[in-house]
């Protein structure tokens, strides 16, 4: 199973002190996310995944080029399904593009894309896309009729939300959310459809996310991020990287 590690929340920290300073400051500017994002290969990272939001919150038009230009291993672009993005899509051309919802008052990504009600829209963005040698995945809810409607628009990858599954691991529920899960990456596999997972996914809940069969890659940021502070990128994601690798050998079944 691949890990993709997505570095936002490196770009959060430094948009909390250098937000008006960048381009006056005149000194260093960190953390660097495109720094850390090479840390994370050192780590064993497969890809770095980024989202740059229509608002700019944390991950800037100059990452995302600079993350093209000097990182070698797969970039997988989060972005909201619209004009605005797909043009930058087509010009910076990532190996790969999730298409996610975006609301603008929300701290992170909440809920899958709804691909069955923005059907008009999820359509051309990812044809387009699919035309010129982009991958798409769509970040989609763990519900059947979501993920059928991902076989209809012909779409190679879907990325299960395991937000809910993760809000529920401490909590009573979880077992219900696992499920879904489970039953989503089954159903997905049947219909020929590639299937990552993300969101919310840490260092405990990882154990309950490697039973899921027919996993690809995985997507995890906030936990990494923020394990990184204790002990740097690298370990950290070694440390993750190990813990997916249960998965491929079989251990967990
Ligand atoms: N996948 C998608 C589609 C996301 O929007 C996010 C959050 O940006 C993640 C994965 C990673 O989530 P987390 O930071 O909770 O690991």
């Amino acid at each position: 199973m691949r890990l993709g590690v997505n570095i936002d929340h490196v770009a959060t920290l430094r948009q909390a002190r250098y937000r008006e300073e960048r381009e006056t400051w005149g000194g260093m500017i960190e953390p660097d996310p495109v720094d850390l994002a090479k840390n994370a290969i050192k780590g064993g990272a497969d890809g770095i995944t980024l989202h740059l939001r229509e608002d700019r919150r944390h991950i800037q038009d100059e990452d995302l080029l600079r993350m093209k230009k000097e990182i070698s291993h797969p970039l997988n672009l989060e972005m909201a399904c619209n004009l605005e993005m797909l043009d930058i899509a087509l010009r910076v051309k990532p190996d790969n593009v999730c298409l996610v919802p975006e609301g603008r008052e929300e701290v992170t990504t909440e809920g899958g894309l709804n691909i069955i009600a923005r059907e008009k829209q999820v359509v051309s963005v990812l044809n387009t896309l699919l035309q010129n040698q982009i991958t798409v995945s769509l970040f989609i809810d763990p519900d059947e009729e979501q993920i059928k409607q991902a076989k209809k628009l012909k779409c190679p990858f879907i990325e299960l939300n395991t937000g809910r599954f993760s809000q529920a691991f401490y909590k009573c529920g979880m077992m219900d959310e696992w499920q879904r899960l489970f039953s989503g990456a089954v159903l997905g596999n049947e219909l020929g459809i590639k299937i990552n997972a993300g969101h919310g996914i840490n260092y405990e809940n990882i154990a309950e996310i490697i039973k899921i069969p027919y996993l690809y890659e995985l997507n995890i940021g906030h936990s990494i991020i923020s394990r990184a502070m204790w002990e740097g990128m690298s370990n950290a994601v070694a440390r993750m990287k190990k813990l997916c690798l249960k998965h491929e050998k079989g251990l967990v079944f």
